[in-house]
C-alpha cells in the first residue's frame, strides 16, 4: 500500500473514501461536533440528519458509511471510543477496521482526516504512524496460494487539512519510517504464513540471503557440516528426525554510530514442530508451521534496523530445525552437547525451541560478544495459558532492558509482561544426568522454567526472553477478540516492538 502525506482537506481531494473519527458521544442532546461540519457539508447534511437520529455514536469498531450525493466517493465514519482513552492503539484499531470494511468494496484510495484523530494524550505524529499501522496490517492477505482476494486499497493518505498543514514535514517523516517498519512487518508474516513443506531451514536462510544482497547486510550461514564442527549438538539433535537438516543463519547490521552497542536477536525457528518422538496430539497441529516467528522476527527487525539506519549494531541470530518423529530423531533420554560445551539432557522432545536456541545463544555472547541479547520464541504453551494469545511474556536479567522493552511495548501496542525468575525455576531444570534438561517433572511455571534453562547459556551479557507463544498468530478461534489489524494467521509480533525498542535506546 502506498502512504501519502496531503496537506488537502480530505473531502476536497478525490479519494474513493474520507474518514473520519468520531469519539464516543453522552447521552445528553449535542449538536453535531464542529469537526465534523466539512464531512457534513460534502454529505449535504446525511451526517447531520445521521448524528440527529442517533445512528451515529462513535462507539468502537463502529462503522457509517455514506455516499456523497454529488458522487465524488464516500465519507466514513469510524468509531473511536470515549475520548478520555484515546490512544495510538484506538487509532490503529480503527483505521483497521476502515480498512477491511471497504476492502474488495471498489474503494483503492482512502483519506484519513488528521485532525478527527488526534487527542490530548495523541499528538499528530502519534497519530499518523498508528493510521498507517492500522492501514497497512489491517489490509493486509496471505495471498500466495490463494487464487482470488478480497481486493486491495491501494493507497492510504493521511490528509492534514488547514489543522495540520504546517507539519507536513515531520509528519511525512513521520509516516516514512512507519512506512520501512511495515514493510519489515508483511514481509515477516509473509515468510511465517509460508507452510513447511516449503518453508525449510534452508529455505529461510535463502530468505536471509535475499534480504542480505538487497540491503548491503553480512550473513553467514552454518549447515550441518559446520553445525557438527562447532558442536552444536542442540540444533542437530532437533533437526535430526527431518530430511531438511538445521541451519544457524546469522545476519548482520553494522550499525549507524561508530560507538553505538551491539544488540544480539536471536530468534527460534522451528519450522514445523511435530513434537517429534514426544508427539504433539492432532489437533491443531497445523498451527506449529507458525513456530518459526520468533527466527522470522529476526528478519523483519534487522531489516527495519537496516533501512532507519538506526545507531546500534544488530546481529540477528535465527536458530532454524523441523522437529519430526523420524527414524534419526533425538528422542527422550538423549543427552546433547551444546556449542557451549554445556550439556543438555532430553526429557521431553517437545520442549525444543530451547535446545536450539541454547546453540544460537552460546554462540551469539561467545562469537559476537554483544552488550545485550534479545531471545524471541513461541517457545512455551504455558505462556498463553498465564497471559492469553494477544501478550507475550518476558523474562529478563537487567532491568535497564526490561524497562527499555515494555517502554517500546507501550508505544507500539504490541502487550508485554514482565515475569519472575527465581533460583526456584533455576532449581527446577537441574539435571541428575547433564548440566540442564529440556522439561521438569513438576508442571509449574512453564514458561519461567524453559526461562531458567535459556539463562544458563547467556552467561553474564544483559538478557531479556520474550515467549510469543501467545501473539505470533491469529486462529480463527480467537480472532474476533483480536484487533482488526491482526486477520488470521503470522502477525508479525515484536518486529516493531523491538526495532522501537533498538531505535530508542541508541538515542
Ligand atoms: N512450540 C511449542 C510451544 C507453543 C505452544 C507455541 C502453543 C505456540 C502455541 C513448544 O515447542 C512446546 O511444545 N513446548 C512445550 C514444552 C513442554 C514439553 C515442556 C509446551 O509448551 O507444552
Ligand atoms: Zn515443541
Ligand atoms: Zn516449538
Amino acid at each position: 500500500m502506498k502512504l501519502i502525506v496531503e496537506r488537502r482537506e480530505a473531502t476536497a481531494a478525490s479519494l474513493d473514501a474520507s474518514v473520519s473519527g468520531l469519539v464516543e458521544r453522552g447521552d445528553k442532546e449535542e449538536p453535531l461536533p464542529r469537526i465534523l461540519s466539512k464531512d457534513d457539508q460534502a454529505t449535504r447534511g446525511l451526517i447531520a440528519q445521521a448524528w440527529a437520529r442517533r445512528e451515529v455514536k462513535g462507539k468502537r469498531k463502529e462503522i457509517a458509511v455514506f455516499h456523497r450525493p454529488d458522487d465524488k466517493g464516500r465519507v466514513i465514519l469510524v468509531g473511536l471510543g470515549p475520548r478520555a482513552t484515546l490512544d495510538a492503539e484506538a487509532v490503529r484499531r480503527a483505521a483497521a477496521e476502515v480498512v477491511r470494511a471497504v476492502k474488495g468494496r471498489s474503494v483503492r484510495t482512502v483519506g484519513f482526516r488528521l485532525a478527527t484523530f488526534t487527542g490530548e494524550r495523541l499528538p499528530s505524529d502519534l497519530a499518523v504512524p498508528a493510521l498507517a499501522d492500522g492501514a497497512v496490517l489491517g489490509e493486509y492477505e496471505f495471498l500466495r496460494y490463494r487464487t482470488s482476494s478480497e481486493g486491495t486499497v491501494e493507497e492510504m493518505v493521511v490528509c492534514l487539512g488547514e489543522e495540520h498543514a504546517r507539519e507536513e514535514a515531520a509528519l511525512r517523516h513521520a509516516l516514512n519510517r512507519e512506512s520501512e517498519v511495515l514493510d519489515a512487518v508483511l514481509r515477516t508474516r509473509d515468510i511465517v504464513n509460508v507452510p513447511a513443506d516449503t518453508a525449510t531451514p534452508e529455505w529461510l536462510a535463502e530468505e536471509a540471503r535475499r534480504l542480505a544482497k538487497e540491503h548491503g547486510l553480512k550473513l553467514t550461514v552454518l549447515d550441518e557440516k559446520k553445525l557438527a564442527e562447532l558442536h552444536c549438538g542442540g540444533l542437530l539433535g532437533v533437526g535430526g528426525g527431518s530430511v531438511h537438516p538445521p541451519r544457524l543463519i546469522v545476519i548482520e547490521y553494522s550499525g549507524g554510530a561508530r560507538s553505538g552497542k551491539t544488540v544480539a536477536i536471536v530468534g527460534k525457528g522451528i519450522t514445523f514442530d511435530s513434537g517429534g518422538i514426544s508427539i504433539k496430539p492432532a489437533e491443531r497441529m497445523q498451527d506449529m508451521k507458525f513456530d518459526k516467528s520468533g527466527a522470522c522476527a529476526v528478519l523483519g527487525i534487522v531489516r527495519a534496523a537496516a533501512t532507519l539506519k538506526i545507531p546500534p549494531r544488530v546481529i540477528g541470530l535465527m536458530a532454524c530445525a523441523e522437529n519430526l518423529p523420524g527414524g534419526s530423531a533425538y528422542r527422550p533420554g538423549d543427552v546433547v552437547r551444546t556449542y557451549s560445551g554445556k550439556t543438555i539432557e532430553v526429557v521431553n522432545t517437545d520442549a525444543e525451541g530451547r535446545v536450539v536456541l541454547a546453540d544460537a545463544l552460546g554462540y551469539a555472547v561467545d562469537h559476537y560478544k554483544p552488550d545485550e541479547v534479545i531471545d524471541i520464541a513461541t517457545l512455551t504453551g504455558a505462556c498463553v495459558i498465564a497471559l492469553g494469545d494477544d501478550m507475550a511474556g518476558m523474562v529478563s536479567t537487567d532491568d535497564k532492558l526490561a524497562q527499555g522493552l515494555l517502554h517500546a511495548s507501550s508505544e507500539t501496542g504490541e502487550p508485554l509482561w514482565r515475569l519472575p525468575l527465581t533460583d526456584m525455576h533455576r532449581e527446577l531444570v537441574k539435571s541428575d544426568v547433564a548440566d540442564v534438561r529440556n522439561s521438569t517433572d513438576l508442571k509449574v511455571a512453564g514458561t519461567l522454567t524453559a526461562a531458567a534453562f535459556l539463562e544458563t547459556f547467556v552467561g553474564k551479557t544483559p538478557w531479556a526472553h520474550l515467549d510469543i507463544a501467545g501473539p505470533a498468530y491469529t486462529v480463527p478461534s480467537t480472532r474476533k477478540y483480536q484487533p482488526a489489524y491482526q486477520n488470521i494467521g503470522a502477525t508479525g509480533f515484536g518486529v516493531r516492538l523491538v526495532t522501537r525498542y533498538l531505535e530508542n535506546s541508541g538515542r
